[in-house]
């Protein structure tokens, strides 16, 4: 907290003080302690912090409308499978204190908030944890057919409130694990940002680097800059280094040569969807960093929670990827475009690593090593 302080940017009373007051928010680095996500106090916005602001602002934007909870979404200013779940979680709690006004029985609030569970859930359509909050939400709505609608709302308040806490236990049990994997002075390279801006509490690919660093472990991370979004350099980077952690930032095409030199011991990533026999969708560019591991025989890790194995998924061919606009690799982060008007991109926000690269997946409820098919399953039985 006192980091963001001396910027400014946190007021007493503020959603991100309250944040770092709540109980269960165990991460206490940094950054770590704003929660990117929660429920205003009074119950009728999701708080988020604007993740396309930062490094240089660290700003809260309040949704209320399923429009503004949409563009969040599909503007990454909220993202990372798990926070984009506790979002997805509060948001259709919102809309149904909006709904249950308006509705005049059961029936009429049941099929509104079918119809903004389906609007939400098409904003991205990787990362699983959105469909599966909003399915676990619309599940509470579907359980309590014929009842009245404020009391549904009730249920619905803990049924998120119950994602929310779930992901920081799940977050620090995958951090816990991850980072037994880790010796005192390893060198690791990670992809995309799957910290606590993407999590809450501390994180899952990045989680073992904050839970290693507050036990006492030291950890050099290469971090990649994560084209075309910039999720390395603007998130990850700022949030190791604003926790004391040692990190240096590299473009995507330098990872073959900090494992050539011998600087990397272990590769961390992050996931939105896992296929049942470990096939991993994660941030594009994830797949080139694992072949690369393998290559140099370094272990390459894919850390999440079980809410983002897909069990109706049985391959990484069954996973859809989410294609972006041109004008992300083109012109959004410079002065001037990078490319002539009419030249073509393609923008595929994600990739997909084939199981045969993946050391092991470490969720909340163990580590899984192949094979996952047998791994996996016995998660869920
Ligand atoms: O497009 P983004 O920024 O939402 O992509 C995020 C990632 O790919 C993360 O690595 C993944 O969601 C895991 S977050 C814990």
């Amino acid at each position: 907290m006192a980091t963001n302080e001396e910027d400014g940017a946190v007021t007493a009373g503020s959603p991100e003080a309250a944040a770092a007051a709540k109980a269960g928010a165990s991460a206490s680095t940094g950054v770590t302690n704003v929660d990117a996500v929660e429920l205003a106090p009074e119950g009728d916005a999701v708080v988020i912090i604007d993740q396309t602001l930062l490094p240089n602002r660290l700003e809260h934007i309040r949704l209320t409308t399923a429009e503004q909870m949409y563009d969040a979404i599909l503007k990454l200013k909220v993202r990372g499978a798990p926070a984009i779940g506790v979002c997805a979680g509060y948001c259709y709690y919102v809309l149904a204190r909006q709904e249950a006004q308006r509705a005049s029985s059961y029936d009429d609030f049941a099929s509104a908030m079918d119809a903004q569970r389906a609007y939400l859930n098409s904003s991205r359509p990787t990362a699983v944890n959105l469909s599966w909050a909003l399915n676990r939400m619309h599940g509470v709505t579907l359980a309590h057919k014929g009842e009245a609608p404020a009391g549904i709302v009730d249920l619905l308040h803990k049924e998120a409130v119950a994602i929310h806490r779930e992901d920081l236990a799940m977050s620090e049990e995958i951090s816990r694990l991850g980072a037994s994997l880790l010796n005192d002075g390893d060198g690791v390279l990670t992809h995309c940002n799957a910290g606590p801006l993407a999590c809450l509490g501390y994180g899952t690919g990045q989680g073992p680097l904050f839970y290693a660093h507050d036990h006492g472990k030291t950890v050099h991370v290469f971090a990649d800059e994560t084209r075309p979004l910039l999720q390395g350099a603007r998130l990850t980077s700022y949030e190791l280094q604003r926790a004391g952690i040692d990190v240096t930032l590299i473009c995507d095409n330098m990872a073959s040569i900090v494992m050539k030199n011998g600087w990397v011991q272990a590769c961390m990533v992050g996931c939105d969807r896992v296929a049942m026999n470990g096939d991993a969708a994660n941030k594009i560019g994830t797949s080139g960093v694992a072949i690369l591991a393998a290559h140099y025989g370094i272990p390459f890790y894919v850390l999440g929670p079980t809410s983002t194995i897909d069990q109706g998924c049985p391959t990484g061919d069954d996973i859809k990827i989410e294609e972006r606009d041109p004008d992300e690799i083109k012109t959004m982060w410079y002065a001037e475009p990078k490319a002539l008007p009419e030249v073509k991109c393609y923008n595929p926000a994600f990739d997909v690593t084939d199981h045969s690269l993946i050391t092991a997946i470490i969720t909340e409820k163990g580590i899984c090593r192949p094979p996952y098919t047998e791994s996996l399953a016995a998660l869920f039985r």
